[in-house]
């Protein structure tokens, strides 16, 4: 089945491991040019490279923290002058520490919000009018199955992900008549470094 995304333009916000890794190499085989970025120089550049050879996409990768703006902003604009559109973004961050509400500190909560709202915010705001221009795009933000049923010890991902999802779903209004369509993808337990090392906590906690 044609997919329709040959030569599309597509960034993947944190993406030189996990679900990032694996939607941009999906991107790729579908022949889009892809943009990405993560905060390891070595292991997004290995990633970059493998995407390469693989499927002889495109792919200009960045380091940089999707918790500033000022380097998204910078991303953004870049993969603008590199490749003439931007089509797709994906938006896509770490997670938050495993922990109950009583351990967590005012500190973890300003550090949840900027690690998967504000950064999700960042990348809707750079890229929304340039996909509203060319009355084309898609938005797509990764968030969490916790969204629909909490998980437990997970209150940070619980809470700020359900604002993604208020922002999203208000932003797939807001832009729909510009055929520019704004989607939630909330994944289920899948098996990748952030897995591990919540399981690897969690058999520690209970001995197991
Ligand atoms: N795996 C699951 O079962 C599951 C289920 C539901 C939701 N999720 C959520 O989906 C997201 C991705 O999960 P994953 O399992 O793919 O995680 P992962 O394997 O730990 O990969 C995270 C990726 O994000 C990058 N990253 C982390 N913080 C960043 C930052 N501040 N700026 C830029 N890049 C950053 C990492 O590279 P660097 O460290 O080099 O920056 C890495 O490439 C997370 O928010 C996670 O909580 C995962």
């Amino acid at each position: 089945m044609d997919l329709e995304l040959r030569d599309r333009v597509a960034i993947v916000a944190a993406s030189s491991q996990g679900l990032g890794k694996a939607v941009a190499l999906g991107l790729a085989s579908e022949g889009a040019r892809l943009s990405l970025c993560a905060r390891t120089a070595k292991t997004l550049e290995a990633t970059a490279e493998e995407i390469r050879k693989a499927t002889g996409a495109e792919v200009l990768a960045r380091p940089m923290d999707v918790t500033n703006y000022e380097q998204v902003k910078a991303f953004a604009k870049e993969t603008l002058e590199r490749f003439g559109q931007v089509d797709i973004c994906v938006t896509n961050a770490g997670g938050p520490p495993s922990k109950t509400f009583a351990a967590t500190t005012v500190e973890d909560w300003q550090a949840g919000v900027n690690l998967n709202l504000m950064s999700t915010l960042y990348f809707a705001r750079e890229v929304l009018p340039l996909m509203q221009k060319q009355r084309w795009g898609r938005l797509i933000a990764i968030t969490s199955v916790a969204v629909k049923q909490p998980i437990d010890n997970l209150i940070l991902s619980n809470a700020v992900r359900s604002a993604v999802s208020g922002l999203v779903k208000s932003l797939a209004n807001e832009y729909a008549a510009a055929n520019v369509l704004v989607n939630n993808v909330c994944p289920g337990f899948t098996q990748t470094a952030r897995l591990e090392e919540l399981a690897a906590k969690r058999a520690a906690a209970e001995g197991a």
